[in-house]
């Protein structure tokens, strides 16, 4: 070969090598490959810090905070706003368009959403939640993302409160009632199987909608990390304790139908959720709506009772 010509091939190799690591400055991550996975992430960004998310909730440990009131949520009912859905191949990603804004005491400014995603395990059997409450997991979490001031993404990774995110667990049970927004979302998913797909969503179901019942007075709030590399220490969590409850088929849906790559032969998109985080020295506060010793949920609700009543007439049949 002609020495000029691979002197030119050497310069291209270059700049695509300048490229690639410019763009992807995560690198490539996973959930389930121990070349990839959440061990190998202490290698990037912030990911070995010490801020990092998520982390289990210990509740009588929380500081209530009087001055903690409810998470005021506008345009949050607007189905409109739900623009398009995406498989990233690590979860899907809802884009909301402009106009969705969160204000709350303790928040040092107003956040825009702009966009909404969701970390499962696998169904039924495996819980996929991120954050834990008192050593429990629960079937999904779904994590809406807001930027300060409506700041672009990148303006908002450089703030040390750059991003709030409001975080709500999910958890199947067969005594749940339908709910038609969680059933319209699951029946946009086939239209996103594969990994890089995109639909545009067509108004059926809101925001609000997904959130049904949850109480916005009752939350913990702490400050920690976004929980994919590069991890950054930029973001004010809200978490919300009680779950809102759906029949186990939506939980299903989302790891039998989702494709981690772009093919139909899998592997699946399933427990994509990053082991718990060490709180360090950092502290949880409590809203003012939650108690601080024993919570509501520490209070059987009649659904808590039925797998106690059961467990109680097996032990009894054995008997
Ligand atoms: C992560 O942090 C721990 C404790 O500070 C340290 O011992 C370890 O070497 C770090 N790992 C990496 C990959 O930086
Ligand atoms: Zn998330």
């Amino acid at each position: 070969m002609n020495p000029t010509w691979v002197q030119h091939l050497i310069v291209l190799g270059t700049l695509l090598g300048v490229r690639y690591t410019s763009t992807d400055t995560a690198g490539p991550w996973c959930y389930d490959d121990p070349k990839c996975g959440p061990e190998a992430w202490a290698a990037l960004g912030d990911c070995n810090s010490t801020r990092q998310s998520p982390i289990n909730i210990v509740t009588p440990a929380a500081v209530r905070n009087p001055n903690l009131g409810p998470v005021c949520l506008t345009g949050y009912g607007d189905a409109g706003k739900l623009s398009s859905m995406k498989n990233t191949g690590k979860t899907v990603d809802v884009h909301l368009a402009d106009g969705l804004r969160l204000s709350a005491q303790g928040l040092p400014a107003t956040y825009t959403a702009k966009s909404f995603h969701l970390h499962w395990g696998q169904g039924e059997v495996r819980p996929g939640s991120e954050h834990f409450i008192n050593h429990k997991g629960f079937s999904m979490e779904l994590h809406i993302v807001h930027t300060k001031n409506d700041l672009s993404t990148t303006d908002a990774l450089k703030d040390p409160e750059g991003i709030a995110v409001l975080a709500f667990f999910i958890q199947a049970t067969a005594h749940a009632r339908p709910s038609p927004s969680w059933k319209s979302f699951t029946q946009h998913l086939e239209k996103v199987a594969l990994k890089g797909k995109k639909t545009n969503l067509d108004g059926s179901f809101s925001l609000r909608g997904l959130l049904d019942s949850v109480d916005l007075a009752r939350y913990y709030r702490y400050q920690g990390s976004l929980t994919t590399p590069n991890c950054d220490e930029v973001v004010v969590w809200t978490v919300f304790p009680d779950p809102i409850l759906v029949p186990p088929d939506v939980v299903a849906a989302f790891p039998s139908i989702l494709n981690s790559t772009d093919s139909h032969a899998g592997p699946r998109l399933q427990n994509n959720y990053r082991p718990l985080q060490s709180l360090g020295n950092r502290q949880v506060q409590a809203s003012a709506a939650l108690r601080v010793a024993p919570s509501s949920s520490s209070t059987p609700r009649p659904a808590a009772l039925i797998p106690l009543l059961i467990s109680i007439a097996a032990i009894t049949w054995q008997l």
